[in-house]
């Protein structure tokens, strides 16, 4: 399989294709689907023979092997990212929605304070009112041309009734990959005022070569007691519609409140989830996610080289993700006029920025996980689009 490969997914029940207009309005024939975050390459070998196996079987009664699962997902961890993570510290979720849901209802309150670093993820702000729990935003500010945490501005303006952060490292949207001293710096924070630190580190595995992720539960291990670690296969692998994500909670006493909710709910994972994030936590894997992270950094680069040439726009460095973070506010035009521009000028279909929170208004995000003939098409046609800038 070359990730080159163009793959027609429309009709094929993606979400990113087949939603599309619905869900963007942009309706047309040649239209480029740059918003959901899954990426439009075809599953590698080796999770294509773990289905085979399924099939082969034709049984998909109950099932075993959750343990293994974990015991490959506790050698990925350990191998890919120096973090050691207990396989029974882990709890299987309904993907990692469902385990942000969860870690929600079992560590706050109705009308708690949840701390979220905007603009981010915007599903945090969703999953966290959806809960009956208030979402407080921290602007993230721009310095050196990345997204930093204003720890004092938050500090000033604490109410009281937070109760947890909910941390994305690294960063969606712009992949802005947490330094040592800024995890630690947060973590000093959330033990100055009590405050449960969830860290959803889904994009861990995309991480540009000159970058370096460190786990939360690596760079700040003296907070164990207050840390719920979120990882999941699906954004490395392709796989989110497998539905698997991983929740590990090293302390006994938050995991034992943790798993009252789970049973309550009694939640169990699915059998494609379990043989999907088997077979990718693997040496095979480890090699198809360096040779992934190889190619998106051209694209990466390739984007960000094109959209450097349109007068107006900027795209944040990317230091991991293909999450593609441009900002539109030096065009001067209105947020309508850009969007009409991109959406019915270059038939591109991004996320709004100002679904992300405040300080995303004047933003658009892109998904750059595609083959690069399509990538270069969407960036002639953004260029196009803006030419009278020139
Ligand atoms: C930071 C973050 N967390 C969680 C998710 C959702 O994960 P899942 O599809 O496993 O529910 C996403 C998906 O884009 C994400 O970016």
């Amino acid at each position: 399989m070359s990730f080159d490969q163009i793959i027609d997914r429309r009709g094929s029940n993606s979400s990113k294709w087949d939603m599309m207009e619905a869900a963007t309005g942009v309706g047309a024939e040649d239209a480029i689907a740059m918003w959901v975050a899954d990426m439009d390459f075809a599953a590698p070998d080796f999770l294509q023979e773990a289905v085979q196996g399924l099939l082969d079987k034709a049984n998909y009664g109950y099932f075993t092997g959750e343990a293994e699962m974990k015991d490959a997902a506790a050698w990925w961890m350990r191998e890919r990212h120096g973090w050691t993570a207990e396989p029974d510290a882990m709890f299987s979720t309904y993907g990692l929605g469902n385990g942000i849901a969860m870690a929600l209802q079992a560590f706050t309150e109705p009308g708690d304070e949840v701390i979220i670093f905007s603009p981010v993820y915007h599903e945090f702000a969703r999953k966290i009112a959806k809960g009956k729990r208030v979402v407080k935003e921290s602007p993230l500010v721009i310095q050196d041309g990345v997204y930093r945490m204003d720890l004092d501005a938050l500090e000033a303006s604490l109410s009281g009734r937070e109760r947890a952060v909910l941390f994305c490292s690294p960063h969606n949207p712009a992949g802005r990959v947490w330094s040592r001293e800024e995890l630690q710096a947060l973590a000093a924070f959330c033990v100055r005022h009590d405050l449960l630190l969830i860290s959803d580190e889904i994009h861990h595995d995309l991480i540009y070569p000159d970058q370096k992720h460190i786990p939360m539960a690596v760079a700040v291990p003296e907070v164990s007691d207050r840390l719920i670690m979120l990882t999941s296969a699906s954004k490395t692998f392709n796989i989110a519609g497998s539905r698997l994500g991983l929740v590990t909670i090293a302390d006994e006493g938050l995991r034992a409140r943790f798993a009252d909710v789970y049973r309550a709910l009694d939640v169990s994972p699915n059998l494609l989830g379990v043989v999907l994030t088997q077979a990718a936590y693997s040496p095979r894997g480890a090699a198809w996610v360096d040779a992934l992270v190889r190619y998106l950094d051209t694209n990466q680069q390739i984007f960000r080289g094109a959209v450097a040439e349109i007068p107006g726009l900027s795209a944040m460095p990317m230091q991991s993700t293909y999450l593609a973070w441009v900002d539109f506010t030096n065009t001067g035009m209105s947020m309508e006029e850009v969007t009409k521009r991109v959406k019915q000028g270059a038939r591109l279909a991004p996320n709004m920025g100002a679904d992300f929170g405040t300080g995303g208004e004047q933003c658009m995000r892109f998904n750059l996980a595609l083959p690069k003939a399509r990538l270069t098409e969407a960036t002639d046609r953004l260029r196009a689009a803006f030419s009278d800038l020139q």
